[in-house]
């Protein structure tokens, strides 16, 4: 019995603090796999594709992110339970995230800085929270705890998602049929959906369009995104049309469709577009591999782990 930590990054710090919860059993740390039989636990993030398939003794993944669209790209990934991160250290950091960009477009932030760099004194119109409508796209972990954070400032809320869901204070819609009423009352958008074959690519011009105009003036200029999901939900050139047609009056991307952001990508430097390096929710090694830990145990015991993915829903 034997855990392999395996992936891009952090691959040490996981494995250390992993020892530090002193299991019964013996961590590893890609490439140095050692006797590959004995591997029966992966901690994964970000490995190379093909690389679990060699495995022969695996027995369950544990995904180091939220997001487990990675792994399932590998045609190859061994078909045994795989759970997702779920934390509530992670949810509150999405939270943060979420709550400081909404606070920034709403506060008018980007203009007002644009302003200070040329020394300008000028007053610029901000809305009230109570009149600015925000639309969060995914009802699951990050997007109720993102909703509870924003309660607390007034906004009017809404939310989007694949089934139906009841939040309190928030008026909810879903599926395809709910999308356009949904977008139609949405002046600032966050989205934190999983990245499926059926997102990809849902934040593109086309639904830009949908987003409010109405009553712009007592609001914002104009819609905002936000986007803390995945970079493979937005289609950037439509992001870049829409925010220079005036579509989107602005713009928060922590993640991309090529990570890094490529220098010449014109998000970079496009008026109130601001450009985070995919850290919106990010959680600590300890809380990480006390959360592997914990899978691998009820593995063990024969209870089912948490946070199992459903391979065919895609999260
Ligand atoms: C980060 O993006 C994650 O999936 O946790």
């Amino acid at each position: 019995m034997t855990l392999l930590v395996i992936g891009s990054q952090r691959i040490d710090e996981f494995a250390t603090a992993a020892r530090a919860l002193k299991p019964p059993f013996e961590v590893r740390e890609w490439p140095d796999a050692g006797n590959i039989a004995d591997v029966t636990y992966a901690l994964a993030w970000g490995p190379p594709p093909g690389a679990l398939a060699t495995l022969p003794n695996l027995k369950l993944i544990v995904s180091v992110g939220a997001g487990v669209d990675g792994l399932l790209k590998d045609p190859t990934l061994p078909n045994v339970p795989l759970a997702r991160y779920v934390d509530p250290d992670l949810s509150h950091r999405m939270a943060e995230y979420v709550a400081s960009q909404v606070l920034w477009h709403q506060r008018r932030m980007p203009d007002l800085v644009a302003q200070q760099e040329r020394k300008i004194w000028n007053y610029v119109r901000e809305p009230a929270a109570k009149d600015v409508r925000v639309g969060v796209m995914g009802l699951g972990e990050m997007g109720g705890a993102s909703l509870r954070a924003l309660q607390n400032f007034g906004y009017q809320l809404r939310g989007w998602s694949r089934t139906p869901r009841t939040i309190a204070g928030v008026t909810c819609y879903h599926g395809t049929t709910g999308l356009e009423a949904f977008l139609a009352g949405t002046d600032i958008l966050v989205c934190v959906l999983p990245l499926t074959p059926d997102t990809r690519g849902i934040l593109n011009r086309e639904l830009f369009r949908k987003l409010s105009i109405s009553g712009r003036h007592e609001r914002l200029p104009g819609p905002v995104i936000i986007n803390a999901g995945r970079g493979g939900l937005q289609v950037e050139a439509d992001i870049v049309a829409a925010i220079k047609s005036g579509e989107l009056f602005g713009a928060s991307l922590d993640v991309f469709e090529t990570e890094p952001l490529p220098p010449s990508s014109p998000l970079w430097s496009l008026p109130r577009v601001i450009v985070t390096p995919h850290l919106a929710a990010e959680s600590t090694a300890p809380s990480i591999a006390a959360y592997c830990l914990r899978q691998i145990d009820r593995h063990r015991r024969g209870m089912p782990i948490e946070n199992q993915v459903d391979r065919a829903r895609g999260y």
